[in-house]
C-alpha cells in the first residue's frame, strides 16, 4: 500500500514565506536531498514577481542546478503565460495555477478578481498542453480566509470544478491561513468530491492553529489522491499575516507509515534534511515528528512504530 501521494511544497511554499532568503543553490539542495528520501513530487520554485515574492527569485536558477532523478516530478508555481514561459525555459516537469475562494485573498494575493484569475489561466492551460506538461490547480482559502472570514464550501467547489473545467488533472484545497478543523475539513472535501471525484483532489494545509494533521486524518478514507506537505514545516503565506507553514512531512509520513502507507519515503532521511533546512534559515525546526527523531537518533532510542 502506498496511500495518498506526498507532494513536497517545501521548497516554494515554504520557503517564499521565511525571512532568511536562500541561494538558488542552497534551494536546489533542499530538493535533492527531498529527492533522495524518495519524494517522487517535488514543488521546486515559482515564477511569479519577485517584486511581491523576493524569496522565489532566482527559481530559474534553482531548476538549473537541481540534480534530475528519474521519476521525480520537478513543479512550478505559474501565475500567468510570464510565469509559465519562465517555468518551460527552466524545465519544469509540471506547473500549478492557483486561484481563490475569497475575493479579497484574490486581490490581494494575485492583483485581480476570481474571474479574472481564472480567465487568465486560459493561455497558461493551453501552453501546457501544446508543451505536454499536466497543469495542478489551487484553491486558496478553501476553509477561512484572513480578510473574509468564513468561506462558503459551495464558492470553493465552484472554483474547483472550474478549474478541473479549464484542464487541471489534481485540485489541491488550501487552508492558507490554517484555520480548518477536522469537521469542517472532511465536510468540505465531501461537498468538493460532489463535482470532483476524491481521486482528483489533494488537502493543502497550514498548521496555524496545530489542526493540521487532525484535519489529514479526517480526509483520509475518502480517497483523496495527495497530501501537500513542508519538510520541518517550513513556511506560510506572503498575503496571509499569521498564517504559519504547511503541516510537516515528517510528521505527515511518521502518521502514514504508522498504518503501513508511504513505506518507501526514508523518515529518519526526512528529519535529518528538515533539521539541515531549519539551520540554514536559522529558525526552530517545527516538525514536532523530525524533532523527536532527531533527539532520539542522537541517544540512540528509536521511535514509537519501529522507525529508526
Ligand atoms: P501585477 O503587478 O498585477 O502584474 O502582478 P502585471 O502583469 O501588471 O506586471 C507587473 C510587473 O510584474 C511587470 O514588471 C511584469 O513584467 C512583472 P515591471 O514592468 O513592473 O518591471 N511580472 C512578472 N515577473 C516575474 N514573473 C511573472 C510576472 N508576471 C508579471 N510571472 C502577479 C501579478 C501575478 C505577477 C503578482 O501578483 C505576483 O507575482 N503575485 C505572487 C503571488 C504569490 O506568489 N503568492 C504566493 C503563492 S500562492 C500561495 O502560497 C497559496 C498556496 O500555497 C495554496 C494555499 O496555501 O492556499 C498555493
Ligand atoms: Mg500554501
Amino acid at each position: 500500500m502506498s496511500g495518498p501521494r506526498i507532494v513536497e511544497v517545501g521548497p516554494r511554499d515554504g520557503l517564499q514565506n521565511e525571512a532568511t532568503l536562500l541561494p538558488p543553490e542552497i534551494r536546489a539542495e533542499l530538493v535533492d536531498r527531498l529527492a533522495a528520501c524518495g519524494l517522487t513530487y517535488i514543488e521546486t520554485g515559482a515564477f511569479v514577481s519577485p517584486k511581491w515574492v523576493p524569496a522565489m527569485a532566482g527559481s530559474a536558477e534553482v531548476f538549473a542546478a537541481v540534480k534530475r532523478r528519474p521519476g521525480v516530478t520537478y513543479a512550478a508555481l505559474t501565475p500567468n503565460l510570464q510565469g509559465f514561459g519562465a517555468a518551460l525555459a527552466a524545465k519544469a516537469t509540471e506547473v500549478a495555477v492557483f486561484a481563490s475562494a475569497s475575493e479579497s485573498f484574490s486581490l490581494k494575493n494575485i492583483n485581480c478578481s476570481i474571474a479574472d484569475s481564472l480567465e487568465r489561466f486560459v493561455p497558461v492551460m493551453d501552453a501546457a498542453s501544446t508543451a505536454g506538461l499536466q497543469v495542478r490547480g489551487y484553491v486558496s482559502c478553501v476553509l477561512g480566509c484572513p480578510y473574509e472570514g468564513a468561506v462558503d464550501p459551495g464558492k470553493v467547489a465552484g472554483v474547483a470544478a472550474a478549474l478541473t473545467q479549464a484542464g487541471c488533472y489534481e485540485i489541491s484545497l488550501g487552508d492558507t491561513i490554517g484555520v480548518g478543523t477536522a469537521a469542517a475539513a472532511r465536510a468540505l472535501v465531501l461537498r468538493v468530491s460532489r463535482d470532483i471525484p476524491a481521486a482528483q483532489l489533494a488537502v493543502h494545509v497550514h498548521d496555524t492553529y496545530g489542526q493540521a494533521l487532525a484535519n489529514i486524518a479526517a480526509c483520509l478514507d475518502l480517497g483523496i489522491a495527495s497530501i501537500d506537505t513542508s519538510v520541518a514545516g517550513l513556511g506560510g503565506c506572503p498575503y496571509a499575516k499569521g498564517a504559519t507553514g504547511n503541516v510537516a512531512t515528517e510528521d505527515v509520513v511518521y502518521f502514514l507509515q504508522s498504518q503501513g502507507l508511504a513505506r518507501q519515503l526514508d523518515l529518519p532521511g526526512l528529519a535529518q534534511t528538515g533539521g539541515w533546512i531549519s539551520s540554514q534559515l536559522a529558525r526552530a525546526n517545527a516538525s514536532r515528528a523530525g524533532r523527536a527523531i532527531l533527539s532520539k537518533a542522537g541517544s540512540g532510542e528509536v521511535a514509537a512504530h519501529g522507525e529508526p
